[in-house]
């Protein structure tokens, strides 16, 4: 191991501070109640570490590094303020590729003037073995980051297909190219040519783009996740050829926490993580299947009249959230119906399923916007038994998140994914627009046609306000 630039005590210890305030960030964003302080733990954990870098790092430009923050956190501040919730997942693969390129254009800083970096070995003149590997390793994952978040963003953005792209003996070509970066990383440590380190690079950009092309739209949040932990990973091998300690806790921090999500998403959509790596899953996404729904059934349809006066002689309401809440913005109408219907006596409660809507936590995140009390909100875990003692099962803009045909039909595209029991309530409110429109994977849903079922097809904020007057 070559050693590192001695480091202040109060370096070190500024440092230091800083991982613990992001441990405790990510402590916080466990939890909606938490999470705002979470959020405000990290901001000043990333404050104290930016300003210890600045002040100890011998930086040429001062101006010009606080010129590019301002400019970088300006339109980073506007994008994310105008961004709409629905697009949250594409500006997150948007902002994950730039991580990428930055470990790219940092390792490549480091090859091209490694003196500047404290990484040439005094004796022999060349790099230290240690940061060659390093350095490969951080540029290999940081070019898979940028371009695989690039088509990400692109698929999810609607500019390129959503549909897997499968090549002829993609598992082969990849299995290939990610065996010739590994083995040309080896081999930098013996020979620093710069071909190596730039065939390295242009193959990880390759690897990068053929890994997520394959992936279908069903499987993009995992993608998003999986890519968000291997940017963390790159942040942490460049912290090492940086000699960065704030650098390797925080990109550790990322790279085991964007796994663990990937994990935890993978369980609720009753996908192998494996298989999501491979590729091809989601072919179905994106209303393959929605030809079914168009079929002529009988259904019932009802009023924002019929359901107020339900709902107000009810016991027990659960409501349902899903994606078409956040499309039509209906959460504080929703929030203002829970309220009148507490004050005529019923219990009400939220039902969130962890794949609800576009993003982890988003019907979370959403509901919490409305000022929806915390202890109204319940996982699927721990709601589900109850629908069979509720009155009304709610269901708001979800569709495959209720859907039976998880359980029961095994060439279901959702077949396997755990779903909330809202059939087993004693009737069921379901608010979507139409009887046509499907839900993300494209498919029917048998709820709709069952005698306990009254549809409300309107959009969810109006019919929602309909509902509130209705109960005034
Ligand atoms: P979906 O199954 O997508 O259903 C959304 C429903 O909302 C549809 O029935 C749609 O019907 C209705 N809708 C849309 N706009 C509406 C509006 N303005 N007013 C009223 N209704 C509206 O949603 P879900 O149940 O939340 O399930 C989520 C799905 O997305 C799952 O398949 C999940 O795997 C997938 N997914 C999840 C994530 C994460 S991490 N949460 C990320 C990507 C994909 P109409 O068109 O007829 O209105």
């Amino acid at each position: 191991m070559h050693e590192l630039a001695p480091v202040s005590p109060f370096v070190a210890l500024a440092y230091l501070i800083a991982g613990i305030l992001f441990i405790l960030a990510l402590r916080g964003l466990s939890s909606p109640a938490t999470s705002r302080r979470g959020n405000r733990m990290g901001m000043i954990g990333m404050a104290i570490a930016v300003v210890t870098t600045l002040y100890t790092h011998d930086i040429a430009s001062l101006p010009e590094i606080i010129g590019a923050i301002l400019i970088g956190g300006g339109i980073g501040f506007v994008i994310a303020r105008r961004i709409a919730m629905t697009a949250m997942p594409q500006l997150v693969a948007a902002f994950h590729s730039l991580v990428g390129l930055a470990a790219v254009l940092v390792g490549a800083a480091a090859f091209l003037n490694p003196g500047a970096f404290g990484i040439v070995d005094a004796l022999t003149g060349q790099l230290h073995p240690a940061s060659r590997v390093e350095m490969g390793l951080g540029v290999a994952i940081g070019a898979i980051t940028f371009s695989g978040s690039v088509i990400a963003f692109l698929k999810l953005n609607g500019n390129m297909s959503g549909k897997p792209i499968l090549l002829p003996a993609r598992h082969l070509i990849n299995l290939g190219t990610l065996a010739a970066i590994l083995g040309l990383v080896a081999y930098f440590t013996t020979d620093q040519s710069p071909w190596i380190f730039w065939t390295v690079t242009a193959l990880s950009f390759v690897i990068g783009f053929l890994l997520i092309i394959p992936i279908g739209g069903a499987d993009m949040p995992v993608v998003v996740s999986m890519l968000n932990s291997y940017s963390g990973w790159a942040a942490a091998a460049m912290g090492f050829t940086l000699g960065n300690s704030a650098m390797i806790i925080t990109g550790a921090l990322v790279g085991s926490s964007g796994a663990i999500l990937s994990y935890i998403m993978c369980r609720a959509m009753n996908r192998s993580f494996l298989s999501v790596i491979a590729g091809g899953f989601g072919a179905e996404s994106g209303g393959a299947a929605s030809g079914a729904a168009a079929v002529d059934r009988p259904y019932k349809r009802g009023s924002a009249e019929d359901a107020a006066f339900l709902m107000s002689q009810a016991d027990s309401v659960i409501i349902v959230p899903g994606y078409g809440m956040a499309v039509s913005q209906a959460q504080h109408a929703l929030r203002e119906m829970g309220d009148m219907l507490k004050k005529e006596g019923v219990s009400v409660k939220y039902a969130i399923h962890p794949v609800a809507g576009r993003m982890p936590g988003h019907m979370n995140v959403l509901l919490a916007e409305a000022n929806v009390p915390y202890d109204e909100v319940f996982e699927l875990e721990d709601i589900n038994s109850e629908f069979g003692q509720a009155d009304v099962a709610f269901v708001i803009g979800a569709n495959d998140v209720t859907n039976p045909a998880a359980k029961t039909d095994k060439s279901s595209p959702i077949y396997g994914m755990p779903i909330l029991d809202v059939a087993n309530a004693k009737s069921v409110l379901f608010v979507k627009r139409s009887m046509g429109g499907a839900g993300y994977a494209g498919v029917d849903n048998e709820v709709f046609y069952m005698d306990n079922t009254m549809m409300l097809l309107a959009d969810a904020k109006k019919m929602v306000e309909e509902i509130v007057k209705a109960l005034d």
